[in-house]
């Protein structure tokens, strides 16, 4: 038996445009604290959280998302017929199947591209952007466009103390293809599954259906351990990130950690020891943590802000429930 044919890409694969789309209502602490007997003073002291943005009803994960891609997809200057794989990240698409990645693919026109999601919580954008190199550069797909997107305030416990005043909703796309020099370091990522309650949804749908009264399960979530966990080995994975990627800190740009809390971004900075001519994404303060689309959020609003420049470098890290976390150092389009 002869062997079979394999598919070829490209050497290297970059980020080709960047797109984004926060929803238009801004939600400032004011209007929550009373739900949760707090103050605008603990939660921006607690967190930097100073507002969030939350989606209306029009605002759907599949509307974000075709927002957010449509102006990546004009920034990166690619035709959606030239998409081959769309790859969403949420865990706030509220049907099981099938994936909403099929119903994005199509409204935006593309030619029955490959279409799924991916579940990595907080981490799966930089897993999608991961797997997106390794199509590109592999030959099972030439352009990858890849979704971070949640509409987290649907399963969100307004009355809960430790999550109410964080999570928040948006989208953020990037088109990866492929590109004459490296554009996307190897990753580095992983799981620890012995935390996998210290983020999680209170229930499992079964349980919901047998209780009494039977409600949207919320997300719920040990914030003190993952604060830790977060704050102090997360550092690790992006010292790593840099080293694989040939990168030090010195040449380094741009950190786009995460938004999941400010003091976890300055803590992070600290132990990496970020020179203070590196730019640090925080857009949370407005955003408030969107879990998978975090990443992209702020990296667009460092784009727009002018804090990153076509070509330069910048640490993307993230992490989440699952434990899980993704790092991997890409080239500002
Ligand atoms: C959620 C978080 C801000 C809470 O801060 P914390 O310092 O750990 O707070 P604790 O739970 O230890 O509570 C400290 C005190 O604040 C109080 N508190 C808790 N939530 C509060 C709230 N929303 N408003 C006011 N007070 C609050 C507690 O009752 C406690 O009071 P006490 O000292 O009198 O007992 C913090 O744990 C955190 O940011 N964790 C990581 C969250 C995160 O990034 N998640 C996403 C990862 S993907």
């Amino acid at each position: 038996m002869t062997g079979l044919a394999t598919s070829t890409g490209t050497p290297y694969a970059a980020i080709l445009g960047v797109g984004a789309y926060r929803p238009v209502r801004s939600v400032p602490n004011a209007e929550i604290v009373e739900a949760i007997d707090s103050s605008d003073e603990w939660i921006q002291q607690r967190s930097g959280i100073k507002s969030r943005r939350i989606a209306g009803p029009d605002e759907t994960v599949q509307a974000m998302s075709v927002a957010a891609a449509r102006v990546a997809l004009e920034r990166a200057g690619v035709d959606a017929r030239q998409i081959d794989c769309v790859v969403v990240a949420t865990v706030s698409h509220m049907m099981q199947t099938p994936a909403i990645a099929t119903a994005i693919a199509y409204e935006l026109g593309t030619d029955d591209a490959a279409a799924f999601d991916i579940s990595a919580a907080c981490a799966g954008f930089c897993h999608g952007v991961a797997m997106a190199s390794d199509f590109v550069r592999g030959g099972s797909a030439r352009h990858v466009l890849v979704i971070g997107v949640e509409r987290l305030s649907d399963i969100t416990d307004p009355t809960d103390r430790g999550t109410a005043f964080i999570f928040a909703d948006g989208a953020g796309a990037v088109v990866v293809g492929p590109s004459d020099t490296p554009g996307i370091g190897p990753v580095v990522w992983g799981s620890q599954g012995e935390h996998f309650d210290h983020i999680r949804q209170v229930e499992d749908w079964r349980e919901v259906i047998a209780s009494e009264k039977p409600s949207m399960p919320h997300l719920t979530m040990q914030g003190n351990a993952v604060f830790r966990w977060a704050a102090f080995s997360m550092a690790k994975v992006g010292r790593e990130a840099l080293d694989r990627a040939g990168v030090s800190v010195d040449d380094l740009d741009c950190f786009v950690p995460h938004q999941a809390n400010m003091r976890i971004i300055d803590a992070l900075a600290r132990s990496m020891k970020l020179p203070a001519t590196v730019k640090i994404a925080r857009d949370i303060a407005e955003m408030g943590n969107t879990s998978a689309a975090s990443v992209p959020l702020a990296l667009d609003r460092m784009i727009a802000d002018g804090e990153a420049k076509s070509g330069d470098t910048a640490l993307l890290i993230a992490f989440g429930a699952g434990l899980a976390y993704a790092a991997q150092v890409v080239v500002i389009p």
